[in-house]
């Protein structure tokens, strides 16, 4: 296999982070073809060796594996390289078009092309209706772009956005990405799921009382104002990541692993979310945003004395919010979701919490706490799946207490766990869409988050700030669960279960 691959904002900051860390590190691990190129297009002018300068900074400091090798370095050099261009102007493409034929005859071979569009929203249609007119998407076997979020900033216009590069493209050549479903732990919950057969009986209504999906960050907009300020958590977080996760948790088995047979019953899901009602927007959507204070000894100044943000925005850094997938498997089973900037801690978390026993043999002072079964699968800081159950404790008497068993893959295993970037363009190299998104799949999401979009338009103003850096946000947001009588449920060790549970290996 060869391939050309072409980043639009080859020197900017996903690409810096993230991009180019990912690339070099399929690369020293023996992934990427024997033949490719990648080129940085970007604007400015700029030397081919201070451009590998700046890539090598950003390896050192983001890449996974650590400083670049220095006989690796120049390997994978070999293979990088700067392109100067404009991405709205007809000679970028024309001196694109020219480059990659060239490689392909040198390859002896029709490479694959993947150009990762790595820019501003605005700069989408350009960039697709030149490399259409151009001709540089011809085979559509193996030809492909990959878009970044944001994918639109409602229903509407995710809409005229996908009727565009359709227009121009088959949808089978359209990989839109979403980083969490290239997280290694994310990617387990679809092995979890249907490489064991234990947990599908019991993995509906009939036995799970609630689902949680908690995304919490320590930082806060992380010199983003410009971005932010237009987005605002609800469109940043739940409209995909949070939405991708509650899918892999209450799909349905697919028919294959193929990548329209997995993307069928996620859009099932999506599909199946019972729309918000006015009413229910008013009740069950949470929203907040953070004030100035300090997570843990840093000092977090407000929200709005942010750079490049309005002093009087009203923008979320917080959501919290209720929902409920109208199907068979998960009637009345509430699916509650919180994601916020500035929070206690940074994790990622789906609670699985069980019902209670239909009936209960012990007498109060034998069994200590008689909470549910939780199956708490944490994807980040550690990847890990924790079964909570109730044991017997050793002794005459009788005494039963909360345990848990836990499967951690710091512990299971040496291997080191690549980067999400690096699955999801190993895998798009491979023309495999499963871990992207298709046009329908984004479509529905903005249907379950865009009448709450329009909700809050025509509300007046929030009193913000409602939340301290360091705290779990409003207090609104404790008060969704509360009012169920339930709690929002953090790994034990975050110091949230009062009781200290006892490990089981
Ligand atoms: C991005 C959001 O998509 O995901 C950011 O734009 C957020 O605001 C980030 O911080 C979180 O990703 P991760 O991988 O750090 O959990």
């Amino acid at each position: 296999m060869s391939a050309n691959i072409v980043i639009f904002g080859g020197n900017g900051d996903l690409a810096w982070r993230k991009l180019f860390p990912a690339f070099y590190n399929l690369f020293i691990n023996g992934f990427m073809p024997e033949d490719f190129a990648i080129y940085g297009v970007h604007h400015q002018k700029m030397e081919e060796k201070e451009f590998e300068k700046h890539l090598l900074k950003g390896i050192d400091t983001f890449s996974r594996s650590g400083k670049a090798k220095k006989n690796q370095w120049k390997k994978f050099t070999d293979h990088v390289f700067y392109f100067q261009g404009d991405f709205t102007v007809d000679e970028t493409f024309e001196g694109l078009a020219g480059i990659l034929n060239q490689n392909d005859k040198k390859w002896k071979k029709r490479g694959t092309r993947l150009f990762y569009y790595s820019v501003s929203p605005r700069f989408i249609e350009p960039i697709s209706v030149l490399l259409s007119k151009h001709g540089l998407m011809t085979e559509s076997a193996i030809d492909k772009i990959i878009v970044e979020k944001p994918f639109g900033s409602d229903f509407q216009s995710a809409q005229t956005l996908n009727q565009l590069l359709t227009r121009l493209f088959k949808e089978k050549q359209i990989y839109r990405i979403d980083h969490y479903l290239g997280k290694e732990a994310v990617q387990n919950l679809m092995a979890f799921r249907f490489a064991n057969i234990v947990y599908e009986s019991i993995w509906s209504h009939n036995y799970i009382d609630h689902v949680q999906i908690t995304v919490a960050e320590e930082i806060g907009i992380a010199g983003r104002g410009n971005y932010y300020d237009t987005t605002g958590a609800l469109r940043d977080m739940i409209q995909n990541h949070l939405l991708q996760l509650l899918c892999i948790t209450a799909m349905e088995p697919p028919v294959s692993m193929d990548a329209e047979d997995i993307r069928n019953k996620k859009v099932d899901v999506l599909k199946s979310v019972r729309r918000l009602t006015a009413r229910d927007i008013d009740k069950n959507v949470v929203r907040g945003q953070y004030g100035e204070g300090s997570v843990g000894d840093k000092k977090q100044e407000a929200y709005k004395k942010e750079k490049n943000v309005n002093p009087r925005s009203s923008t979320e850094t917080f959501v919290a919010l209720k929902l409920f997938v109208d199907n068979w498997r998960w009637q009345n089973v509430p699916f509650y979701l919180r994601t916020g900037k500035c929070l206690g801690r940074t994790t990622s978390l789906i609670v699985i919490q069980f019902k209670n026993i239909p009936h209960n043999l012990f007498d109060t002072k034998a069994m200590v706490d008689r909470g549910p079964n939780q199956l708490i699968i944490s994807i980040q800081p550690e990847m890990e799946i924790t079964l909570l159950f109730h044991a017997k404790s050793p002794g005459v008497k009788l005494h039963i207490e909360p345990v848990e068993m836990d499967f951690t893959y710091k512990e299971s295993y040496d291997e080191p766990v690549p980067e999400a970037y690096e699955t999801l363009l190993l895998e798009a190299l491979d023309c495999d869409a499963s871990f992207f998104m298709r046009a329908d799949q984004v479509e529905e999401a903005w249907k379950v988050v865009t009448p709450i979009l329009e909700a809050w338009k025509k509300e007046k103003a929030p009193r913000f700030p409602n939340y301290k850096p360091g705290s779990w946000g409003p207090r609104a947001a404790e008060e969704l669960i509360k009012s169920d009588g339930r709690n929002w449920v953090l790994l034990p060790e975050d110091g949230a279960q009062k009781n200290k549970v006892k490990k089981v290996k």
